[in-house]
C-alpha cells in the first residue's frame, strides 16, 4: 500500500523560466487572478489574465503567483530574494510594482518584507531602493 500524497508538503524547487512554462504560467494566473485567490468564472476568456500578465513578462521580470498549496512555506521570500539579488547584480538602484488594493494579503506581505509605500490609489505602488 502507498502513503498518500500531501501536495502541500511536496519540495519547491526554484528554477529559471521556460518557453514551454506559458501554458502553466496561463492557468496559474486564472487561478490567483481574483486579488490572489481564484478567478475562474470571472472572466469570459479565461485566457485574458495570461494574455495580460503572463505573456508579457515571462521572460522579462518576476511575476509573483503562487497556488495555495505552495503558499505560506517561504517559497515567496525566496522568490523575491533572488529577484532583487539578480537586479542588484544587473546594476538596478531600485525596483517598484503595482498591487491592487483588494489584494490585502500580498500588500501585508510586501510590508513584511520591507519594501515602501510609494503611492496609494487605485493602484498601490511599493517599492525598494537597490545598491
Ligand atoms: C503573496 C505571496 C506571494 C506570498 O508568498 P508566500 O510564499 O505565501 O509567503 P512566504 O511563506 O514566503 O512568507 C515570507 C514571509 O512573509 C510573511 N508573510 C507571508 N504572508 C504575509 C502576510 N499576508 N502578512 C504579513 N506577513 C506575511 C511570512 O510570515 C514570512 O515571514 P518570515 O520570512 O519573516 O518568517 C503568495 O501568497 C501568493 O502568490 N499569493 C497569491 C497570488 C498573489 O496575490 N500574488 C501577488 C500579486 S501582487
Amino acid at each position: 500500500m502507498t502513503a498518500p500524497v500531501d501536495p502541500a508538503a511536496s519540495p519547491v524547487r526554484i528554477r529559471g523560466y521556460r518557453a514551454g512554462d506559458l501554458r502553466d504560467l496561463y492557468r496559474i494566473c486564472l487561478q490567483t487572478g481574483d486579488s490572489g485567490t481564484d478567478a475562474t468564472g470571472l472572466f469570459r476568456d479565461p485566457e485574458l489574465l495570461g494574455h495580460v500578465n503572463a505573456a508579457p513578462y515571462g521572460v522579462l521580470e518576476l511575476h509573483i503567483d503562487l497556488l495555495p498549496r505552495v503558499q505560506g512555506r517561504g517559497i515567496g521570500r525566496q522568490l523575491i530574494e533572488l529577484q532583487l539579488a539578480t537586479l542588484r547584480d544587473r546594476g538596478s538602484h531600485g525596483v517598484h510594482f503595482h498591487v491592487r488594493p483588494t489584494n490585502r494579503r500580498a500588500l501585508s506581505f510586501y510590508d513584511h518584507l520591507g519594501f515602501a509605500w510609494l503611492r496609494t490609489g487605485h493602484s498601490h505602488v511599493l517599492g525598494m531602493r537597490l545598491g
